[in-house]
């Protein structure tokens, strides 16, 4: 595979339909992107994989959609509203802002660990060492300054009895303040897990390399409540979990690793988050925590209601401990699109721009292409209209039949099907395969089967 940089695979995304920069025509708007008609296939698609691995195929296992907007209690109760902030810095010379954190990781080679930092030992560490600033390379900071990442809307008619509330700043607040309403209603017994894919919002103000760091993004997050005592063998579980799930999205294992946290939360007991080896370095595409009973004790003090469960058994009540698992949906998006686009050289010398994406996730499995458009074309759209009904297709007739096979391995289709002047004979189609780029010919008859085993 060839060194492939961010700046390609903006711009891959951007002129084959994965992901344009938000409010483009207006200068967009710094960490916001939409997602084009390719980039919502594969992002449904994982999406997909995701429900059915945490909540169809799981014994116990509970799906819900909450409301973004919440009682505003539930982020007191969180401990968001005081605490949930990032270290900022200024250059004073070009007046850009970074994360002091950052710094200090990218300056020491990820040698200095910064969450073991205060924010004054981290301002003397980036004064004493005259860390540069990364835009203009001088070294003039600002102190540093805690930055609230909530961003926050009020509700009400009038100015006087408007409310301040916020967009949530993650999902895993639903399941915490759903957990009785569940268990009740599902008659669920410990342990299980309640889990959800939802719109998050931080207010991100320092540079996102494209969709990493968003101030509008998607989470899968999945709680998984079980017994104290239980809690040290279930994280462990979900570590594994974690891993395989990426592996199951074709990522390669020596492009994971785990990053325990040095630093925990007072009330955790273990953290960790599984990096990605992203073109600009290894970050955190998921994160895993023993969150103890500290959420649901939190919200029993704030809401004033008994969020204990009563064990049937033996008749006991108790706060249940959590152990979360929380994946990051646009970066399961990145990690897929960096690790499967691909300038290859052919053997002639040409070279071709392909995206190896696994055929589950491809956006389209099936690309129809009569040879020549002219004669061929309502059988090709015969074919199309049988095939669309089973697998994501798409039907291109224009240009020579190497373009428009060019066209397809650059999106990543796993199956192109032409039709010819033998199709109208012997009802026969050529099946290029997008890795190989080798050709049979099968009957009509027999595609679907064919497709099937390719796709699933
Ligand atoms: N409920 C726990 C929680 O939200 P987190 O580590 O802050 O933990 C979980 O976020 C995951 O959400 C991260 O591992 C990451 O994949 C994703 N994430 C966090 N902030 C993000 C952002 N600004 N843009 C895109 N994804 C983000």
């Amino acid at each position: 595979m060839n060194q492939i940089d961010m700046d390609k695979i903006v711009a891959h995304c951007k002129n084959t339909g994965f992901i344009f920069p938000g409010s483009e025509i207006y200068g967009g708007l710094a960490n916001s992107w939409d997602y084009g008609p390719l980039g919502i296939e594969l992002k449904n698609n994982i999406k997909k994989l995701w429900w059915e691995k945490f909540i169809q195929n799981r014994i116990n296992s509970f799906g819900i959609d909450c409301a973004i907007l919440m009682n505003p209690k539930v982020w007191e109760a969180s401990g968001h509203v005081a605490s949930f902030s990032d270290p900022l810095i200024d250059c004073k010379e070009c007046k850009s802002r970074f994360r002091a954190d950052n710094l200090i990781s990218s300056y020491s080679n990820n040698n200095v660990n910064p969450d073991l930092l205060s924010k004054d030992e981290m301002y003397k560490y980036i004064l004493e060492n005259k860390i540069p600033c990364p835009v203009c390379k001088k070294s003039n900071f600002t102190p540093i300054r805690e930055f609230n990442l909530l961003f926050q809307t009020h509700r009400g008619v009038t100015k006087e009895s408007q409310q301040d509330i916020y967009l949530r700043p993650e999902t895993a607040q639903g399941q915490y303040v759903n957990f009785l309403n569940v268990q009740r209603t599902m008659r669920a017994k410990l342990p299980f897990g309640i889990g959800q894919i939802g719109k998050a919002f931080r207010n991100e103000i320092t540079p996102g390399n494209f969709t990493f760091r968003q101030i509008e993004f998607e989470q899968m997050e999945y709680q998984f409540f079980c017994r104290e005592g239980e809690d040290e063998k279930y994280y462990k579980e979900f570590k594994q979990i974690s891993k395989d799930f990426f592996v199951s999205l074709g990522i390669p294992e020596d492009k994971l690793k785990f990053h325990d946290h040095d630093k925990l939360a007072f009330y955790a007991k273990a953290a960790c988050d599984l990096y990605y080896k992203f073109p600009f370095g290894w970050d955190e595409v998921n994160g895993i925590h023993n969150r103890t009973n500290y959420d649901l004790t939190r919200h029993q003090q704030y809401s004033g209601k008994n969020l204990q469960y009563l064990d049937p058994v033996t008749n006991e009540k108790f706060i249940p401990y959590v152990i979360e698992n929380s994946y990051g949906l646009d970066r399961a998006i990145l990690a897929v699109i960096c690790n499967s686009y691909d300038v290859e050289t052919l053997p002639d010398g040409d070279t071709r721009e392909i995206m190896h994406i696994l055929p589950k996730l491809a956006p389209y499995k099936v690309a129809i292409l009569p040879l020549v458009k002219k004669d061929l074309s309502e059988k090709a759209l015969q074919l199309y209209s049988s095939i669309s009904q089973k697998f994501r297709t798409v039907y291109d007739d224009t240009g020579s039949i190497g373009k428009r096979y060019r066209r397809q391995d650059q999106i990543g289709t796993p199956l192109c099907i032409t039709i010819d002047y033998d199709t109208l004979n012997d009802n026969s189609v050529t099946v290029r395969d997008r890795d190989s780029m080798k050709q049979i010919r099968l009957n009509i008859d027999t595609l679907e089967d064919y497709i099937n085993k390719i796709v699933k």
